[in-house]
């Protein structure tokens, strides 16, 4: 009934490794097969596909060998590695992941699962402090933090109309940095938010690689 799609075709600039921050290694795993192996153990996932860039694509061959997973080659934008993968989806629902968050939790997943049956949903965090809007090191004006989240990954979708509002974003010439504001924003429709745990961070700066050696 569910496929999901792992990105992992990113290039991890911020973080400066000098290679894909997914191949970093936590005690003997890499970040991406943290992902992986989740959804592989959980059997209502049929399709497992891997999305990554041509320049990693034997390492993460290596990497994997032996796992049931489907590659597919990404895109130069997050949006256009998506959308590669999800032409190759056959299944009612699918989920997307960010590969750079390995902290996976299996109520979330299931969250996830059920309320997708409904609609679209995502996962998200509050935010903790205060959020002002600024413009050249001064404040202009505060929001109220209560009408704000994060947005995270996963976020699960029907198939068939995350596809159509990829191809209405295609069309449209719409760049979106997560796939529930393009499919909000395209099809005009609900996205429901589920508070994710606290350890589902992207592995994106030093200071999440310390955490996330903390707590994998
Ligand atoms: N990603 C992808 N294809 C792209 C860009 C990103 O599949 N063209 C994936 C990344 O591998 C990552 C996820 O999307 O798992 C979230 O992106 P981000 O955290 O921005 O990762 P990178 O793009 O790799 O990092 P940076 O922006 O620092 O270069
Ligand atoms: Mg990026």
């Amino acid at each position: 009934m569910f496929s999901v799609i792992i990105l992992a075709a990113g290039k991890g600039e911020r973080l400066n490794l000098g290679y894909n921050k997914v191949l970093y290694d936590i005690k003997g795993k890499t970040i991406l097969e943290y992902s992986v192996d989740y959804f592989l153990n959980d059997s209502t996932f049929s399709d497992v596909f891997v999305v990554v860039n041509e320049k990693d694509l034997l390492h993460i061959k290596e990497v994997l060998h032996g796992k049931n997973v489907k590659f597919v080659l990404g895109g130069i934008t997050r949006q256009a590695s998506v959308y590669n993968a999800l032409k190759k989806v056959n299944t009612k629902y699918v989920m997307i992941h960010d590969g750079a968050r390995p902290f996976i939790d299996k109520s979330n997943i299931d969250k996830l699962k059920e309320t997708v049956k409904d609609n679209a949903c995502a996962l998200a965090k509050k935010t903790v402090d205060s959020i002002a809007i600024h413009s050249f090191n001064k404040i202009k004006n505060y929001v109220n933090r209560e009408s704000f989240v994060f947005l995270q990954t996963p976020q699960v979708f029907n198939t068939s109309k995350i596809t159509k509002a990829y191809d209405l974003a295609i069309k449209n010439e719409n760049t979106y940095c997560d796939d529930a504001s393009l499919y909000m924003h395209e099809l005009q429709e609900d996205v429901i938010i589920i508070e994710g745990n606290e350890f589902n961070i992207k592995l994106t700066t030093e200071l999440d690689l310390k955490i996330l050696e903390a707590v994998l």
